[in-house]
């Protein structure tokens, strides 16, 4: 299950939508830069580097090779979730395998990006960009090697190595603080199992368990793929779920992707269908779009079908979520980008060069102008509604197979 724009589809609530039939569900890249909504019963709770499937009390949640983690900020949401529902211990498992944030790859992060100035990427300043160097550097820390004698010599070394980095930048910081908290974090996660994720996974597999990889942020945020540099450091696409869990492509069944019924971006980069008018605003006001992790106003725009169709073809995506529809509920016109002009070329692929040049072309749809949130049907939706979805699952050549209609679990129309 993963997004396919540039983050927040809403694959929280999908996630626990969807739950019931998985037993187990697996983080497999990203870290804390992401940030899932879910809301049921009246509450609402945001998940950052915890699966969604969390709250399900049959479930089996594992965060895998890929991510990259903060103790921290995970120990943090251990605490709330185990106020709301007791000890979790048993439903939540940690791969040795995924990668540690420390204190100074956030610094790093800030710093680099305090640097950068008007060119910043807009990063959440988790500390996710310098965790990926590290890895891909090979020298980065993992969740394995707490239980590790050393571990605490192999700290020092890597922060005396980030503290000369961070002298080459114009930046104060300081960390006191955070690495006592970080330190105290590092014991408390000694409590969760550590495992061979991979090895566990697998098992799972061959037993018929059904297994629910969960992506963060978005296809066009992936780190290949997506809108480079302004994009997150990982593989945010279906290739991930092979290299951040340790399944092979073969293994992959479903891939179901998600995207809202509409766009947005939080951050800097290429957005060509974002709307700075009226209606950009309409869509924030309406749509609640802030950032769940770092409370910024998101971009907004109109559905980019160049980039949907892109994101569904590298995906390999077998069926599409629609997220959010009931956000277009007064909206008497609805655009969708169906082509780019490029140097006064038609485009109707996502090109190398998509940045401020790039033009869309839109296609115009009649709204719905009504209000779906109750709908439970799809036989009950308005009919515009129903063509719009038409359109999309022949451009994309996915069927729609769940649309929702508002944030609770129970908004959902599944056909
Ligand atoms: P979820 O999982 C939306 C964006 C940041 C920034 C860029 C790089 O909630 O959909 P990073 O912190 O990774 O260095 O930031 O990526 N970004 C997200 N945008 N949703 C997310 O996650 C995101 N995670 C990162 O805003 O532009
Ligand atoms: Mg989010």
């Amino acid at each position: 299950m993963l997004g396919l724009q540039w983050g927040d589809e809403g694959k929280g609530k999908v996630v626990d939508v969807l739950t019931p039939g998985y037993k187990v569900i697996a983080r497999f890249q990203g870290g804390p830069n992401a940030g899932h909504s879910l809301k049921f019963g009246g509450d609402g709770f945001v998940l950052h580097t915890v699966p969604s499937g969390i709250f399900r009390e049959d479930s089996m949640n594992i965060i895998g090779n890929g991510v990259v983690i903060d103790p921290v900020i995970l120990m943090d949401e251990i605490r709330s979730i185990e106020e709301k529902i007791g000890p979790i211990s048993g439903r939540l498992q940690i791969s040795k395998r995924a990668q540690l944030i420390l204190p100074t790859h956030r610094m790093l992060d800030a710093a680099s990006e305090a640097a950068k100035g008007k060119s910043k990427i807009g990063s959440t300043l988790k500390g996710i960009g310098p965790t990926y160097m590290d890895k891909t550097g090979r020298n980065g820390l993992r969740v394995g090697d707490i239980l590790s004698p050393e571990f605490l010599q192999r700290y020092e070394a890597l922060k005396t190595k980030h503290l000369g980095m961070l002298a080459q930048y114009d930046f104060e910081f300081d960390i006191t603080e955070y690495e006592r908290k970080w330190l105290a974090a590092i014991e408390e996660l000694k409590r969760f199992d550590f495992i061979d994720s991979e090895i566990a996974v697998n098992r799972y597999i061959d037993d018929d368990v059904p297994v629910l990889a969960e992506g963060a942020q978005g296809s066009m945020l992936d780190i290949d793929f997506g809108t480079y540099p302004f994009v997150t450091s990982s593989n945010t696409m279906s290739a991930g779920v092979c290299t951040g869990l340790g399944i092979a492509p073969c293994r992959v069944g479903k891939v179901i992707g998600i995207f809202k019924a509409y766009c947005t971006r939080v951050g800097s980069g290429p957005f060509p269908t974002e709307l700075f008018d009226e209606t950009g605003e309409k869509l924030r006001r309406i749509g609640k779009e802030f950032g769940a992790t770092t409370g910024r106003p998101r971009r907004c725009g109109w559905l980019d079908m160049v980039a949907l169709k892109y994101a569904v073809m590298m995906n390999g995506v077998t069926e599409l979520i629609m997220m959010k529809a009931d956000v277009l509920n007064s909206f008497s016109t609805i655009k969708v980008a169906t082509a780019y002009e490029l140097d006064g070329r038609r485009l109707d692929h996502f090109p190398f060069e998509c940045g401020e040049n790039v033009t869309p072309v839109y296609r115009e749809f009649k709204g719905w102008d009504c209000d779906i949130c109750g709908v439970r049907d799809y036989d009950d939706f308005p009919a515009e509604l129903k063509d719009y979805i038409a359109f999309i699952e022949q451009e994309t050549g996915c069927p729609v197979s769940i649309i929702s209609t508002g944030a609770d679990r129970s908004e959902i129309v599944i056909r």
